[in-house]
Formats: structure tokens, C-alpha cells, sequence
């Protein structure tokens, strides 16, 4: 049967800052997640456990979740809160604040269903952990190989699980990458992926963090995770459109059978570790696509739209999403 339920997560309030120079005040942070919290989005990534030497616009990750353990924002459907955490020590942060608000979020994100619904729907905290497909990126990102990063990540992931989180993990530069070119093997990344699945991932998403992925590449990476045995609903696409080539290559993701998709409202984002990389897809794009082929992604464009108007002017940066401008008829 043909599913035309798509999944969006947000990652607008973490891949879309994290690249600006200039310190976005936390108050700004807060209010773009609670405006986020009221589209019909179902998972926002709100922020990352990283080093503030590293990435210093994350430095004030703590005090978000704390915020919304605190105060979680109203929400037309149960949210699911994600946050990067490379390492043990980024977990702990998250832990701690958890046990401080130990009612404030549901734990159970796997068998959450209508019942939560029903009982007013608490919000769920997912860890998301990031690994590299080429060596180069994962030195530059992550300061380790692709191996010590897993290890890593096996750690994470066990402690996260065990507290009955959802895990969410990456792999970026999938399609091409800033220091080793187009030449990324989709054989590695499949490989990349199973591991992480091997040690309870519950979903991978796949970077093309430079936006150097074309249709027939993204086509041959995904027969190759197929051919690998990996599942469509274990899957996640993450592009981001400094090639223009996004949309295109949701679509070729979407006949393959992918239904949940990463973006960020009004086009926000960059990588730091990935020079050049524009933002991600705008999130006001991909609900309009997904809209004219008749699939259901449950979020208010027009209210998305109008998000993407005010954090481009809230940060000064011109709003990158085509859709969000023409229907704002700015
Ligand atoms: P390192 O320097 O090798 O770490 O960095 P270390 O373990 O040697 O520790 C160095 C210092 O960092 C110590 O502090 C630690 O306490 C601290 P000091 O003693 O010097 O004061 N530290 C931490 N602080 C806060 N939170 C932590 C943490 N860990 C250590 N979790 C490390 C290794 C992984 C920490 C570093 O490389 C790092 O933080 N990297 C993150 C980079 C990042 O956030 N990149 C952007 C996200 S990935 C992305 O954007 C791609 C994606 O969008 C998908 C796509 O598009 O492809 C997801
Ligand atoms: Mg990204």
C-alpha cells in the first residue's frame, strides 16, 4: 500500500544556526522552537552537546532543554526534541537536566501512540549522534577516525537506549565531501550505517552535507543500502541545497521509498567543518513539494513560511526559501 505520510524534522534551531559568527541571543533560540513546536512538526533539533570551543553558537544548549523540560511549548502533535551529542560527556549533559525534570518529557518514544496523544502529549528527548564517510570529514568534525568515532557512538547509544531515548544517527558527506570530492564510496556508507544500526540506532540520516548530490548519485546510494539490506524506514535524507539540487534529489529519494526528510525553515544553515556548504533545503520547500504530490507531511506551510520571514530578519540573513518568499508574496 502506498504511504503518503512524510515525516519532516526540523533542524532549523540546531544546522541552521550553528554556523553564524554571531551570538543568537537564547531568547531568540527559545522563541524559534516554540513557534516551531505550533506547525504540525513532529521532531524539531534543537540544539547540540558539543564542544563551545567547536562550536560556540551551541555553547547555550543546556539552558534550551532545560527550557522546554521546564516549559514545554504547546503543540498540535506530541514533539520529539532532538540534540546532538558526540560523546559520552554530551549525553551527560542531557542526563543531568533529565533527572532535574524527571515528569517533564515521555521516555518511551518507541511505543508512544494515540495514548499519549490523548493524555495531552508530552514532549520526547532523542539523542542524535554523528559519524563521517570519509575519513577527512570525520578528522576535521570530530577530531578522530571513522572507527574511534563508532566507538564511540557505541557507547552513546547503549546509555541513551538504556534511558529509553530514541537515537538518531548521521552520517554525513554521503554524496560528496569537502576534502575527498565526489569520490565517496556508498559501500562504506552502508557499512557506516549497519553498524550503527547493529548497535540500536533507531534511524540514520544521510548528509549530503555539501549539497554536491545528484538524482542518479542519490539513486545509486540507495540501492546500494538496499542492496546492503537496510530498510527505507531506517532511513532519513538530510540535504542541504547549495547546489540547487535538493528538491531533485528528494524526489528520487521519495520513489525509492524514504518518508522522513531533514530541513530547515527559510533555508537556514551551513556546516562549520564543511567550507562552502550553504544551507539546508528550506523546510517551506519541501512541505510545498511534498503538498503537490499529494503527500500528507501534517505541517502549516503558511505558518512555516511566516517563521522563515521572521528568523531571517531576526538574524539578518536573506530568507532562502523560493517557496516561503512567493508565499508571503514578498
Ligand atoms: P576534542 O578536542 O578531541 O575533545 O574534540 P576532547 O575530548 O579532547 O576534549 C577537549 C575539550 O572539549 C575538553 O575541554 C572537553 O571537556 C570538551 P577543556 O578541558 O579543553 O576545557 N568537550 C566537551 N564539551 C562540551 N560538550 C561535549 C564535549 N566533549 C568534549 N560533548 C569533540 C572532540 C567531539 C568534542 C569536538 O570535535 C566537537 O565538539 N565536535 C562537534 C562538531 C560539531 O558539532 N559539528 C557540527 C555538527 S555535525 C553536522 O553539522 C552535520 C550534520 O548536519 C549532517 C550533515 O549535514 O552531514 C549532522
Ligand atoms: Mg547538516
Amino acid at each position: 500500500k502506498f504511504d503518503n505520510r512524510v515525516k519532516i524534522v526540523e533542524v532549523g534551531p540546531r544546522d541552521g544556526l550553528q554556523n553564524e559568527k554571531k551570538s543568537i541571543p537564547l531568547a531568540t533560540k527559545i522563541e524559534l522552537i516554540e513557534r516551531l513546536a505550533k506547525t504540525g512538526l513532529q521532531t524539531i533539533e534543537a540544539g547540540a552537546f558539543v564542544s563551545p570551543k567547536w562550536v560556540p553558537q551551541m555553547a547555550n544548549s543546556s539552558e534550551i532543554l532545560e527550557h522546554l523540560l521546564k516549559t514545554p511549548p504547546p503543540s498540535p502533535v506530541p514533539l520529539t526534541y532532538s540534540f546532538l551529542a558526540p560523546n559520552t560527556k554530551g549525553l551527560d549533559s542531557a542526563f543531568s537536566l533529565l533527572s532535574q525534570y524527571p515528569k517533564a518529557f515521555e521516555t518511551e518514544t518507541a511505543g508512544r501512540s494515540s495514548k499519549v496523544a490523548q493524555e495531552g502529549g508530552k514532549p520526547a528527548l532523542e539523542i542524535a549522534v554523528f559519524a563521517a564517510a570519509t575519513e577527512s570529514f570525520s578528522q576535521k568534525n570530530l577530531n578522530c577516525s571513522i572507527d574511534t568515532s563508532l566507538t564511540r557512538f557505541k557507547d552513546v547509544i547503549q546509555q541513551a537506549k538504556a534511558a529509553n531515548l530514541r537515537v538518531r544517527a548521521y552520517i554525513s558527506v554521503v554524496l560528496g565531501c569537502p576534502f575527498e570530492g565526489y569520490d565517496v564510496d556508498p559501500h562504506r556508507v552502508a557499512s557506516i550505517a549497519t553498524t550503527l544500526l547493529e548497535m540500536g540506532a533507531d534511524e540514520i540520516s544521510l548528509g549530503d552535507t555539501t549539497g554536491m548530490g545528484t538524482a542518479p548519485r542519490t539513486k545509486e546510494l540507495l540501492s546500494c543500502l538496499s542492496s546492503a539490506g537496510i530498510r527505507n524506514e531506517d532511513l532519513a535524507m538530510h540535504f542541504h541545497d547549495t547546489y540547487g539540487q535538493a528538491l531533485v534529489n528528494t524526489a528520487v529519494a521519495l520513489e525509492h521509498g524514504i518518508r522522513t526528510f531533514d530541513s530547515s525553515v527559510g533555508g537556514l544553515g551551513g556546516c562549520p567543518y564543511s567550507p562552502g556548504a550553504t544551507g539546508n533545503v528550506a523546510t517551506e520547500n519541501v512541505v510545498y513539494f511534498m503538498e503537490s504530490l499529494g503527500m500528507d507531511t501534517g505541517v502549516d506551510l503558511d505558518r512555516v513560511a511566516d517563521i522563515g520571514h521572521w528568523i531571517t530578519r531576526e538574524i539578518g540573513k536573506a530568507n532562502d526559501s523560493a517557496v516561503g518568499k512567493a508565499v508571503l508574496g514578498a
